[in-house]
């Protein structure tokens, strides 16, 4: 089969990342017989810089026109003033709102090999298997937003809005997740404090019971969970939760798996196709370090990953998603990883080794059919 990604490098190491999934994906569709055609675009900083707007519609129409988005990464200190008119994030927002990404799925997994690169002690990570599925493009993110001045002072508010019927659907995203996995389902909300939880919790628990009774669902408070995400993280399963609570944990959950640079991230739409593929936005969950961009020392790990992820969601793929899943397995149990990862026993090497590993891991791999 023939494939179109559209390809959005973005700013910082977004690129370098980028280039290394692109690599395993090359040989992912030759050993598994199909093409994949990917064009660039333009977004965020680098956007801004060359057409004035984080977003420019000829990107949009190119993501428009491709099977899935592969994204690296928005932002630098450069495009950093939170007041300027126009701003990096603004292209992350604006793609996720127009192409209809509601459900942003980030899962998180500590790796056995991993467990001493996290801050948290090794016994409470081990069998940390998690997904977060957060709501995507609405809540406070999208709600109307005012700023006035008056005789008393400024004064500024920010909308947080959600309807019934957005609810129900990420709350299905994340209930069939919880299928395919331990069967359990955590609503994260600030049900004693904001009407909005209040509404999640009644959808979600008529929902649960009359589509998914057999999947088994509790809640929690946003501030507990972001304590038991450190106590307990082993409990979780399925996460779902609003744009900015998902936003905030998934950074913490983060921090389990010892680097950002290991995390990647799916931007669902709704399921467009009778074989359950949908469109989707891939990246990894890290910025664009621009400390270390242009050094070739990013971890790219997090980006092949979500390479697995849009192959999977996307386009159907899914022994060619667990190849590349498999082939970083091997990599890291090679030992061949960059520095946010080693140890005194595994030096460092640089991204493209890393990519380098990894595409070669799924060619000695063969097409597993
Ligand atoms: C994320 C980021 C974005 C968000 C920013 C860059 C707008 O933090 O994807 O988690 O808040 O959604
Ligand atoms: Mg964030």
């Amino acid at each position: 089969m023939e494939y179109t990604i559209a390809v959005l490098p973005g700013d910082g190491i977004g690129p370098e990342v980028v280039r290394e999934a692109l690599k395993v994906m090359q040989v992912v569709g030759q050993r598994f017989g199909h093409t994949f055609t990917t064009r660039e675009g333009l977004i965020g900083g680098i956007a801004i810089d060359a057409t004035g707007l984080p977003l420019p519609a000829a990107t949009l129409h190119l993501c428009e026109q491709s099977d899935a988005v592969l994204l690296g990464a928005v932002g630098g200190p450069q495009w950093d003033n939170p007041n300027a008119e126009v701003r990096p994030e603004q292209g992350l927002l604006g793609i996720r709102k127009a192409l209809g990404l509601f459900a942003n799925l980030r899962p998180v997994k500590v790796h056995p090999l991993l467990l001493d690169s996290s801050p948290l002690r090794p016994e409470r990570l081990a069998g940390v298997d998690m997904l977060v599925v957060r709501e995507l493009t609405g809540g406070i993110y999208f709600g109307e937003k005012r700023r006035e001045r008056t005789d008393a002072g400024e004064w500024a508010s920010d909308l947080c809005l959600y309807t019934q019927a957005e609810v129900e659907r990420i709350v299905r995203v994340a209930a069939d997740a919880a299928r395919t996995r331990r069967g359990k389902l955590m609503l994260v909300d600030k049900a004693n404090v904001l009407e909005t939880s209040r509404l999640w919790r009644s959808i979600t628990v008529g929902l649960m019971q009359q589509e998914y009774p057999d999947v088994q669902l509790e809640y929690m408070l946003v501030d507990a969970c972001a304590m038991h995400l450190l106590r307990r993280p082993a409990d979780f399963d399925v996460i779902v939760t609003e744009n900015m609570f998902g936003d905030i944990l998934t950074d913490e959950a983060s921090m389990l798996a010892g680097s950002m640079g290991m995390l990647p991230s799916a931007s669902l739409g709704a399921v467009s196709a009778a074989d359950g593929t949908r469109m989707g936005l891939y990246e990894p969950i890290h910025g664009s370090a621009p400390d270390i961009a242009g050094q070739g020392k990013a971890n790219p790990l997090a980006t092949i990953l979500s390479a697995a992820l849009l192959l999977r969601y996307s386009l159907g793929l899914k022994a060619e998603a667990a190849a590349i899943e498999a082939a970083v397995d091997a990599t890291l149990h090679a030992g061949v990883v960059t520095a946010d990862i080693a140890t005194p026993k595994q030096p460092p090497v640089g991204t493209a080794q890393v990519g380098d590993a990894v595409a070669q891991a799924v060619e000695a791999m063969g097409t597993g059919q």
